[in-house]
């Protein structure tokens, strides 16, 4: 039974097309709600586990606290001007919603670099000013566009029907009312639910529907590519529950890791050697968590079972969660990948040599044959992309240097970046 009259008034961001969602989110106010007394102490409690663990993590570059603020940027910056979302927007640029940007920040850092030369005859031909950028509002944009691939394309009801059938949801929960054994109807799930929802009910339900599934000889139901968008679609044209917001704001990778932390999922998996052993490490599979929230709320469920038994063994048990806290876990998920692994300072000074950048910003204290500008400054740069936004600020002068003294622009691939910018910010003298 598909009710197609029952078009939400506010289009939730999941059924948003990147560049609608962008203005969406320039409709909608930023300020965010002043966290509760409650969630205060929470965040305390996650903040004191998470210092324990924090102590060694060498990882400078930051978590975003809200993916989309750099929607704003794009757009105030004026790179919207000339680069589309998925087709909408300027067209002087490539449609940065449409290619590969590679996956981690410092990938997209290295070809915003490799683009500096063309972006800027592109400028001069456009007649716009080049932005000045932080450090802050470029991983901002870069998380922004990182953030594109999060949500789904809405799924499709009627493919939704049948997996409802196919999976054995039907077998015991009915469209409305409650089933023979007290299991809710879809019409008591709540209204504009996504794939955090399901994530959620692992948890909060997964004992006691795991027990009936067991009762009725029924395997664990495994969702695989789409199915869970389609099903959502079916649930959705069912439900008559309370709204919840969180189920379709992007979540808060900052406030996700330490949810990761209170919650126990650390003391089993390790984030990039850092945490326990029962699981796999997390930051290792980073990659295959940066596909959609789709993705990873399927594979969280796919294994539903298996951590839940591991868990009721722990001392702690089986945590609870809250909608929002779900929605910032799996961004922090989602997110684990946007962060590089540290580079190496002794590899990148080789890197600086080779590539002539000690020619003018000299070496070991020794200044450079060409010219002469100091970057110590960087050596208190407590983020790596605050160096790229330098490099982004003073574009067109290192690009006029460089021209006159015959020196091509260099080119650059992820891991030579980290390299030279972790020399960059590393304190001479320890070097
Ligand atoms: C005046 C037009 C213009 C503006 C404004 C502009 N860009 Fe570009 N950008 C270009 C052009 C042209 C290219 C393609 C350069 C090339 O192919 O070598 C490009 C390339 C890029 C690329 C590399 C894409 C790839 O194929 O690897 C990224 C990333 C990028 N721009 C990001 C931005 C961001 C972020 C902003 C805003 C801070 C911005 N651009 C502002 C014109 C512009
Ligand atoms: C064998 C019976 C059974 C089957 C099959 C089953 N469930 Fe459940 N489900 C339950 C029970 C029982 C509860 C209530 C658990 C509780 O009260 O903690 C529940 C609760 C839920 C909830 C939480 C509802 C809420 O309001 O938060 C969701 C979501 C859910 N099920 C989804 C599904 C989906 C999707 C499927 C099919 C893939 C499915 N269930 C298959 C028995 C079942
Ligand atoms: C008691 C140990 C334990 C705890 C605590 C735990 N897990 Fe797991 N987790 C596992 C094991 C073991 C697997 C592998 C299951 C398998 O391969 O069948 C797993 C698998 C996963 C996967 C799937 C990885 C993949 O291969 O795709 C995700 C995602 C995950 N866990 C997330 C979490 C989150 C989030 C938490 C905290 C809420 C958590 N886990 C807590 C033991 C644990
Ligand atoms: C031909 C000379 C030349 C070469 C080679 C060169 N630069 Fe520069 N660099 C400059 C000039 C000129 C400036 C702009 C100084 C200004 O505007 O104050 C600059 C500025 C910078 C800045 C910003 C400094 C600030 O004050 O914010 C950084 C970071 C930087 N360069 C890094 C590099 C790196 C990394 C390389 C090697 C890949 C490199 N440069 C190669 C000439 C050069």
């Amino acid at each position: 039974m598909v009710r197609d009259d029952k078009k939400q008034n506010q289009p939730s961001l999941v059924m948003l097309s990147s560049f609608q969602h962008l203005l969406h989110i320039l409709e909608m106010e930023s300020a965010m709600n002043p966290a509760t007394p409650s969630q205060k102490t929470l965040l305390l409690g996650g903040m004191i586990i998470l210092l324990f663990f924090v102590g060694s993590f060498a990882f400078a570059q930051v978590l975003p606290e809200d993916p989309t603020k750099g929607a704003r940027l794009f757009v105030s910056k004026g790179c919207v001007k000339c680069h589309g979302l998925k087709g909408e927007g300027g067209k002087t640029g490539p449609d940065l919603g449409k290619i590969d940007l590679g996956d981690t920040q410092l990938d997209l850092a290295a070809k915003l670099w490799n683009h500096i030369p063309s972006m800027i005859v592109g400028m001069e031909r456009a007649r716009v000013i080049k932005p000045n950028l932080t450090g802050e509002e470029l991983t901002a944009i870069s998380a922004y566009l990182y953030f594109l691939k999060f949500f789904d394309e809405p799924g499709n009801p009627t493919r939704g029907k049948y997996v409802f059938n196919e999976k054995g949801c039907n077998l015991c929960h009915p469209l409305s009312g409650k089933g023979k054994e007290g299991e809710p109807g879809l019409d008591q799930f709540p209204q504009n639910i996504s794939p955090i929802f399901l994530s959620q009910a692992i948890w909060n339900h997964g004992p006691v529907m795991i027990s009936s599934m067991v009762k009725l000889g029924m395997k664990w139901p495994v969702f695989e590519g789409m199915e869970m968008m389609d099903l959502l679609e079916f649930i959705k044209a069912n439900t008559k529950g309370p709204k919840e917001t969180a189920f379709i704001t992007p979540g808060n990778p900052k406030e996700g890791k330490l949810i990761f932390a209170s919650k126990g999922c650390i003391k089993c998996h390790a984030i990039r050697g850092e945490g326990g052993k029962g699981g796999e490490d997390l930051g290792k599979k980073a990659k295959t968590l940066y596909k959609s929230l789709t993705q990873i709320a399927s594979s969280m469920w796919n294994k539903g079972p298996t951590v839940l038994a591991k868990m009721a063994q722990t001392q702690s048990g089986i945590p609870k969660f809250s909608p929002k806290e779900m929605a910032d876990l799996i961004s922090y998920l989602y997110f684990l990948h946007f962060i590089d692994e540290p580079g190496n300072p002794i590899n990148g000074k080789r890197i600086f040599s080779e590539l002539g950048c000690s020619k003018c910003h000299g070496l070991d204290k020794k200044p450079g044959v060409l010219m002469n500008i100091d970057l110590s400054k960087y050596e208190k740069a407590a983020n790596p992309v605050d160096i790229v936004a330098g490099i982004w600020n003073h574009g067109g002068e290192i690009e006029k240097a460089m021209k006159e003294k015959g020196i091509p622009w260099p080119r650059f691939r992820k891991g030579g970046l980290a390299d030279l910018l972790e020399f960059i910010r590393t304190p001479k003298k320890k070097l």
